[in-house]
């Protein structure tokens, strides 16, 4: 087994290299004097099972457009078998055409890896209209967690908790990490007029005041959701309020964002790099991956 990636996760994918026991081999990627790609293994493919470990933060578009050159370049070197693991997949939000003539790009990029990996491996991918990510992909796909991880991390580090999810989506995460460690949990009603743009209440009353409110939410992006959340749960006489995201992606100043928005702690998963990773997902993968050494 081969283990690569293509520059977005090269601290995860050294890591499982050494668990596996398995050679790390980097690629050489860059780019032609005229932008075009220039991409080069540097180990011997022949008869290998090659995986490439590729988050698509930050850059998704590139990281897609990496992934297929590496991956049809490994299968023409002789690979094996090509598995991307993918710890944050990106495009999942983007599941119909909210507006006419747009394109629904969660399709094309599944569409994509269809044609060029063997396997998927990804962490708690955006699901909301779909119903399993094979309504998208033909190969192959494991769908891993880190909802077990959060809730070990929440129940070590805070007390006096409440949990709350900022919206409907976010609330299948919230409610398993609650239960899992006794505590309530609640969520919030989100109304988006744009990406930039949304608005939250609560519908489901439950006590706040003085509580460490934990907000928990799959994807931190412009951080807009996280920072009303925690606005409300301030009104409420919140005494902290924690963000746990499983994918920090952090655009546009989202950290000064919810600092201002009265936010005490940032956490989140290593499933994309950030200064905020304090959860570390690499067990989950290993333990999939040896499944594809036997
Ligand atoms: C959407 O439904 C997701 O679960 C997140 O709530 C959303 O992607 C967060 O985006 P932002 O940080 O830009 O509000």
């Amino acid at each position: 087994m081969i283990i690569t990636s293509c520059g977005n996760s090269e601290a995860i994918a050294k890591k499982i290299a050494t668990k596996l026991k398995a050679k790390y081999s980097p690629l050489t990627i860059s780019s032609f004097p005229d932008g075009d790609i220039y991409l080069k293994f540097n180990t011997n493919l022949k008869g290998k099972k090659v995986v490439i470990v590729q988050s698509f933060q930050p850059h998704s578009d590139m990281s897609l457009f990496d992934i297929v050159f590496a991956a049809e370049t490994a299968k023409s070197l002789g690979a094996r078998k090509v598995i991307l693991v993918a710890p944050y997949l990106a495009y999942m939000r983007q599941d119909k055409r909210f507006h006419e003539g747009e394109c629904i790009s969660s399709r094309v990029m599944a569409k994509l890896l269809n044609n060029s990996i063997d396997k998927l491996i990804t962490i708690d991918p955006h699901i909301h209209r779909y119903k399993s990510l094979k309504d998208i992909f033909t190969i192959p796909v494991t769908k891993l967690t880190a909802n077990m991880l959060i809730a070990d991390y929440i129940q070590k580090h805070f007390k006096d908790n409440i949990i709350i999810g900022p919206d409907w989506e976010s609330y299948q995460w919230a409610e398993t990490i609650a239960k899992h460690i006794h505590i309530a949990a609640t969520v919030l009603k989100k109304t988006r007029f744009s990406s930039r743009h949304v608005k939250v209440k609560m519908i489901k009353q439950v006590p706040i005041k003085d509580k460490n409110v934990i907000i928990v939410d799959d994807i931190i992006s412009t951080g807009h959701t996280i920072a009303e959340a925690t606005k409300a749960a301030r009104k409420m006489g919140a005494q902290s309020v924690t963000a746990i995201g499983v994918h920090g992606l952090f655009v546009e100043n989202a950290l000064g964002k919810l600092k201002k928005a009265g936010v005490t702690r940032i956490i989140t998963t290593n499933c994309i790099e950030h200064i905020t990773n304090k959860i570390d997902i690499t067990s989950l993968l290993v333990q999939e991956l040896k499944k594809e050494k036997r």
